[in-house]
């Protein structure tokens, strides 16, 4: 820890801005950091403890946070930081206040080596979500505060808004009464994300990066959370439906036209999708299916589907061949480009010699989904630093916990990986999702990307 406190000692002689205080902590090194005995003591496990290490030129603050903890809602009023986080993992969620309503308006999520940004203005409470480990951070404020005097905190259950006197050792509303200037009811109302959004899921983005085994494991959660209702939802969901129909369309219409007798379908899900292609064909192909939710598994399962459990990259097939291959709407969840890139081979290597590959991704490009968005959030929140590809995005259901991972194509690149992978691209058809569902569009901002690609 003294070592980023030596280091920080070079604004003694410069103001930092709040760029260049993130600037200097992203070089730091937060590995091995000795702070164990620089811990605080938790006097209460329902509240994060704090131990300031030092004030001069920034405040450094070491925070130990029990299971299910969180700080009280706060207003940052001419204080900006930082939060590195160096065991567990803590949310950040942030909040707009107009018009004496208060909104909740986007969170993200840090693992170790990650560095959450507090700006001047912001409004915000960090959580740690965990039911059974302790988080640990370290905090970096500038300018220093004395102590959390006339620090706002709010309340969503009572709508209060209660000023912290130089008393308050956190910002918490576990603190005793006279730990307050003033306490003002009835003082606003809450409106939570899904209230004022209408779409179905939102952007909570992981930093740094999490590996390929956390994001599997969390993708299987996200679709097991689901599962059993899955195939309502997809129903439900008018432009969904209309655009997996247009595609399940064209998918049988060209398995009809190579009369295929063998199909293997990867992320096959509940199993719903391949036996409406099935029936629409009117073959009767064999059909091998791969899914990573056990519990989607076990409804496909239960549809007399052969369905083996695994991720695409890990199932082992031996030297079975297929005429062609389908990976609808979950591409973009394989973690990486590397990854992507061996399962588009090991795809080709189960393939008949110009058998066919269906699969379908978000489009980085499209206007009206989140890839333009991701990106932007990608440059500025440097998220290249923490790992991140250009075009990848954590999200979650408005009403779910787990997140789940997609990546956004770049057209022009996936048609370069799937030449290295030993394939030909016989068409990309740009598909209306949410806006124009279903329907084929001419312009590269607009629509997911459907593709056809043939095994050399
Ligand atoms: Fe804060």
């Amino acid at each position: 820890m003294e070592r980023i406190i030596e280091q920080l000692k070079r604004f003694n002689n410069e103001q930092p801005s709040f760029t260049a205080l993130g600037e200097e902590l992203l070089k730091a090194n937060f590995n091995n950091l000795a702070y164990k005995g620089l811990l605080p003591k938790i006097e209460c496990k329902d509240n994060y403890a704090r131990n300031i290490l030092t004030r001069d030129p920034i405040e450094v603050i070491l925070m130990i946070w029990p299971p299910k903890t969180e700080s009280a809602i706060h207003f940052h009023n001419g204080f900006f930081g930082y939060v590195a986080v160096l065991e567990g993992a803590l949310d950040n969620i942030e909040y707009a206040f107009k018009n004496k309503q208060l909104k909740e308006t986007g969170g993200l999520k840090a693992l170790p080596g990650g560095l959450i940004a507090e700006k001047d203005g912001v409004i915000h409470k960090l959580m740690n979500t965990s039911e059974t480990g302790n988080a640990v951070t370290a905090h970096f404020y500038y300018p220093a505060l004395d102590n959390l005097n006339g620090i706002n905190i709010y309340d969503i259950e009572s709508g209060r808004i209660g000023e912290l006197n130089d008393k308050a050792l956190t910002a918490s509303w576990l603190e005793h009464e006279s730990c307050f200037s003033k306490i003002k009811e009835n003082a606003f109302t809450y409106l939570p994300y899904h209230k004022h959004k209408t779409t179905s899921h939102r952007i909570f983005s992981i930093i740094p990066k999490p590996d390929r085994e956390f994001i599997s494991k969390n993708i299987s959660a996200y679709y097991s959370e689901q599962a059993h209702e899955y195939d309502f939802f997809d129903l439900e969901h008018e432009s969904r439906r209309t655009y997996n129909e247009k595609i399940n369309a064209l998918i049988a219409e060209e398995l009809r036209n190579d009369g295929i007798s063998t199909i293997l379908t990867l992320a096959c899900g509940t199993g719903r999708r391949d036996i409406e292609i099935k029936e629409l064909t009117g073959l009767n192909y064999l059909i091998k299916g791969v899914d990573i939710s056990s519990d989607m598994v076990s409804i496909a399962n239960r549809r007399g589907l052969d369905v083996t459990c695994s991720s695409w990259i890990d199932v082992k097939l031996g030297d079975k061949k297929f005429d062609a291959v389908t990976f609808l709407y979950a591409f973009g969840h394989i973690p990486s480009r590397d990854e992507r890139l061996a399962s588009l081979k090991k795809i080709a290597n189960h393939l008949n010699e110009g058998g066919s590959l269906y699969f379908d991704v978000f489009n980085v490009d499209d206007k009206n989904e989140w890839g333009p968005s991701a990106v932007k959030a990608y440059e500025k929140g440097r998220y290249s630093d923490f790992g991140y590809e250009r075009g990848d995005v954590f999200y979650k259901k408005v009403t779910g916990n787990q997140i789940a991972f997609l990546h956004y194509f770049d057209k022009n690149d996936l048609v370069h990986d799937l030449s290295l992978a030993g394939f030909n691209v016989s068409f990309v058809k740009h598909i209306g999702y949410v806006k124009k569902s279903g329907e084929i569009l001419k312009a590269a901002n607009e629509g997911a990307l459907f593709i056809k690609a043939i095994k050399k």
